[in-house]
Order: structure tokens, then C-alpha cells, then sequence
């Protein structure tokens, strides 16, 4: 059981670098301050890889080649990061990613890079230089998601530890910069790191319950709309494949809805996410190995959270729904058995033969509810959902699936335009054959000869939204050490808050 050690509030676990993004002042800036330390990134010629310069905005070109005879003195390779000292004044050279990855992760993966040596130098105030490829922005997206720490987890401090130091202050140089590209930057980097705190969290703090009261309590605090309804709401309503899931657990499912008002209300955006707060796989057990990482279970439902909170900031044109199916999946006496029939909000019933299938469980219900009583004009599911789709994609991006192709052309075009990789799978027609039960409307699982798991899980997903335009985004390779240029490589990457984000605030039917 959970035992009530738990300090009394959520946000005595926010990781300090959440607090740092609250009080830290970011602006643009002109002027050379000598007490900075900057990070620059060299650029690389196009034929000859070994040669470099340093052109960047911010520092002058006598300072550029200073520090580019400094670091060729030293004999630099231009692979990781090296801090100089020029006149007095550190700066960070960093050597960008050579791979063919769009510029804004080239930029954020450089930001990353050059985080822990932010973290060596301890100082007060950084510059962050643009150059003709690279924006500040997205470089400093990379730092501050690079200078993310998770420490409050841990027991009472000792007195030689240290604190963690943040700079107090960032100057972008970069000419073109507004101010609201900056505020919108800010904003978004508390969303990322918010959803990268809830990933990473414990499943035995962040349960279903806590999940609920931290999405009602950062609604209040934004002016946002929100319902948490708990499991005999669920079972009232009729969502029966939701209900079944938290048949094993003594923890109270949530279904978590927060509501951004758009510029006009008449049209609504619907998202939403797997939030399984661990996944056991229930009656059908998982084995012991690797098991620890399904409490990143949830972070389709984070990423869902983290996307309200950006949009509280910007306003999207559209009304957007967010809705979050929290719940644990154990192996309990009340458990669902394999073989056990339920009954969808939509009515359909479905013969649940792997309890392990559980994410497209919880989400079929909040779609039919989306697509039944919210009507939208776009509904979007994120979730880590199949094993399959780390064999077919690996971490390096994520499938995304859709009922209509134009709304998978958008999708797959504000992918590209803000580097946060999906690839699209097809929904053959065949697999949505195999999900039909002998007894029942559908299975929950194809049979074990069938392959192609992702897309099974897709067909399934899809006999509840209806006529609704319908994208699945299937994250379950990049939700967590994801292995794209620009993410994190271990812990929750936070993947997906930029895709829904973006989505929001670009579509028009
Ligand atoms: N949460 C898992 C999917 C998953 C597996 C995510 C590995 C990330 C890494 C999901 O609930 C699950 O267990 N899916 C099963 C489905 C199967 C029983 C049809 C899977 O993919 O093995
Ligand atoms: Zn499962
Ligand atoms: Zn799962």
C-alpha cells in the first residue's frame, strides 16, 4: 500500500529546475556583456568537414577568432562542447549535429549539449548566440530542457551538498527576435518540463489521484476549466472498457478534462492521452524485466497536460478539450480476466483477451465521448501504446495513423516544420478484420499470428470516433529515452507537447 510519507503539497516535488523557468528573465540583447558566458556554435563547411568558423550574432569577429585560434591551438576536434576563456570571458563552443535532422533539433540538440557545461561554469548570466542557421530560441530550448534535474525524490540534504545553480538571467542575440516569440518560448519551456516532471515522477507518488488534483490545481492557478471524475462517474457514464481496466486496483481511475477556451468556441479541438499511471499488463502479466519503465505509461496523458498548460499562455483559434484516462493496471481480485466481455460509451462490446492491451481500453471510451458528445472537428490520441511500434520505427520518432489522409498531411507537415519526428503508418483495411470477436463487437488483441500490432491497435481505436477527422500518435518508442536529435536521451522525453501544441494552434478545418 502507499504509505502516507508524502510531503502535503505537489509542488514540494517540482524539480528546481521547474522553479528556476518561474523567475528566470529572458530577453533579447544587442550589447557584448564581458560578464556572460556564451554559448556559440561553430558552423562546419559544406565540403570539408574539418574546417570550421565561428560567425555568430553577439560577438565580434575579433572575439570569434580568438576563440577559433584558442580552440584550434588546443587541438578541438569540434566534437563535444569546449569551454574557453577569451579575454576573460567563457564561452562555449559547440559543434552542431552533422546529421540530415531539421534545424530546429540541430538547434535544440546543440542547447543540450551545451547544458552540463552551463551547470560546470555556475555563472550568473548567459548569452546565447544565433548564427545563420541555428536560432537562439530553439537553442535555448535545448538548455533549459538540458538543465532539467529531478532531485526532490530524494532524502533530506546533507550539508556539504551543494545547491543546484541556475543562471539568473538569459540575453538572446538575434536580431529578428520579438518579444513574444520569447514569452512564447518561456511558456512553452515550463509546458515541456512540467510533462518531463510527471514522467519521470514515481508511480506510487503520481497516482491516478495525484495526476487529477495537480491538473485541477494548475487549471485554477491558469484560468482553465477542469473535471476530474472518479470511478463511479466512469461506470455511470457507460465506459465500461475504461472502468475494466482499474478492475485491479484499489486506486481510484480518473478521468481528468480541462477545457481551453479558443478565439472562437464554435469549434473544438479534442485531445487526448493515456495516462496509465503503471502498467503491470494486469491478469496478463508482463515479466519482470524492463517492467519498471511502464510508469512512463502515462506519457501520452502528460504530454495532454502539458499541452493545456502552453495554451493557457497563447490562445489557440479553437476551443481545445483536453482528456487524460489516468488509471493503474494491476493484476487484483477484482481484476478483469482474460476473456471477460464490457460494454464502450459507445456501446460496442469488446471481449478483452490480453489485459495487457489496456491503453487502447481506457482511450476507446474518452473517443467515443469525444466523438459523441463533443463533436470536434479534430480529435488527436496520444499514447504508448504498442510494443510493435519500437520494433517498426525504433526511438527515433513516432507513427501517427488517421481516418483521413488530409488531416495526416497536416500533421505530418507541422511535424516537419517544428522538428518533432512522426512518421505515418497505413491503416490496412485487412487489420481491422482481425479485431472483430467471434462473441463480442471486437477483441482487444488480434490473433497471435497476425502481425503488424501498431496498426491492429489503430483499426481499434478507430471503430470509436466515428466520422470524426482522427489522428493517433502511437509514442511508446520516444515517450522515454527517446533517441531523436534534440530530446533528452534517458528519462521522459516530453515528446508530443510540441506536435499537439502546434497542432492546436495551427489547424483550420
Ligand atoms: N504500455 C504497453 C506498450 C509499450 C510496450 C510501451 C513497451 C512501451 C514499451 C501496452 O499497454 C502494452 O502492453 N501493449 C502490448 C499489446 C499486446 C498485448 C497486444 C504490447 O505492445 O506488447
Ligand atoms: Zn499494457
Ligand atoms: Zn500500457
Amino acid at each position: 500500500m502507499n504509505i502516507k510519507h508524502w510531503k502535503k503539497s505537489w509542488r514540494d516535488y517540482t524539480p528546481s529546475s521547474l522553479n528556476w523557468l518561474e523567475k528566470v528573465k529572458i530577453t533579447k540583447a544587442t550589447v557584448f556583456d564581458r560578464n556572460s558566458a556564451y554559448i556559440a556554435c561553430i558552423t562546419k563547411d559544406k565540403n570539408n568537414k574539418d574546417n570550421w568558423q565561428l560567425q555568430v550574432s553577439g560577438l565580434s569577429a575579433e572575439f570569434c577568432q580568438k576563440a577559433t585560434d584558442q580552440a584550434k591551438k588546443l587541438g578541438w576536434k569540434a566534437k563535444s562542447p569546449i569551454t574557453l576563456l577569451v579575454d576573460e570571458t567563457p564561452v562555449i563552443l559547440v559543434s552542431p549535429s552533422a546529421l540530415d535532422v531539421s534545424t530546429s533539433q540541430k538547434g535544440r540538440q546543440a542547447g543540450l549539449d551545451a547544458a552540463p557545461f552551463i551547470k560546470q561554469l555556475a555563472c550568473e548570466k548567459v548569452g546565447i548566440c544565433s548564427n545563420s542557421e541555428l536560432t537562439s530560441l530553439d537553442i535555448l530550448d535545448g538548455l533549459t530542457q538540458g538543465l532539467y534535474s529531478l532531485t526532490t525524490f530524494k532524502g533530506p540534504k546533507k550539508d556539504n551538498d551543494k545547491d543546484e545553480q541556475y543562471p539568473a538571467s538569459i540575453s538572446l542575440f538575434e536580431t529578428s527576435l520579438q518579444e513574444e516569440d520569447i514569452a512564447r518560448s518561456l511558456a512553452f519551456a515550463k509546458a515541456l518540463m512540467l510533462t518531463k516532471w510527471l514522467e519521470d515522477a514515481p508511480p506510487n507518488w503520481l497516482t491516478p489521484e495525484r495526476f487529477g488534483q495537480i491538473a485541477q490545481d494548475l487549471s485554477a492557478e491558469r484560468g482553465l476549466k477542469c473535471k476530474v471524475r472518479g470511478r463511479e462517474e466512469i461506470e455511470a457514464m457507460g465506459m465500461g472498457c475504461f472502468a475494466s481496466v482499474a478492475g485491479g486496483t484499489k486506486l481510484d481511475p480518473k478521468f481528468i478534462m480541462i477545457e481551453v477556451d479558443g478565439e472562437d468556441n464554435n469549434q473544438t479541438i479534442a485531445l487526448v492521452g493515456k495516462g496509465l499511471t503503471f502498467d503491470s499488463g494486469g491478469i496478463s502479466i508482463k515479466g519482470s524485466q524492463g517492467m519498471e519503465e511502464m510508469k512512463y505509461d502515462m506519457c501520452g496523458g502528460a504530454s495532454v497536460l502539458g499541452t493545456a498548460y502552453f495554451l493557457s499562455y497563447f490562445r489557440p483559434k479553437t476551443k481545445v478539450v483536453c482528456m487524460i484516462g489516468a488509471v493503474e493496471n494491476m493484476p487484483g481480485e477484482n481484476a478483469t480476466r482474460p476473456s471477460d466481455i464490457v460494454t464502450a460509451y459507445n456501446k460496442k462490446t469488446v471481449e478483452i483477451l490480453n489485459t495487457d492491451a489496456e491503453g487502447r481500453l481506457v482511450l476507446c471510451d474518452l473517443l467515443a465521448y469525444a466523438a459523441d458528445d463533443l463533436k470536434p472537428a479534430l480529435i488527436v490520441d496520444i499514447a504508448t501504446l504498442t510494443g510493435a511500434v519500437v520494433i517498426a520505427l525504433g526511438s527515433f520518432g513516432s507513427a501517427i495513423m488517421s481516418n483521413q489522409q488530409p488531416v495526416a498531411e497536416f500533421v505530418l507537415n507541422v511535424s516537419r516544420k517544428i522538428g518533432e519526428p512522426v512518421w505515418q503508418m497505413p491503416l490496412w483495411p485487412e487489420l481491422s478484420k482481425e479485431m472483430q470477436s467471434d462473441i463480442a463487437d471486437l477483441k482487444n488483441i488480434a490473433a497471435p499470428n497476425v502481425k503488424g500490432g501498431s496498426i491492429a491497435a489503430g483499426q481499434f481505436l478507430r471503430e470509436f470516433v466515428g466520422d470524426c477527422k482522427w489522428v493517433h500518435v502511437d509514442i511508446a518508442g520516444t515517450g522515454w529515452n527517446c533517441k531523436a536529435t534534440g530530446y533528452p536521451c534517458s528519462g521522459g522525453s516530453g515528446f508530443g507537447v510540441r506536435l499537439l501544441s502546434q497542432i492546436c494552434l495551427q489547424f483550420n478545418s
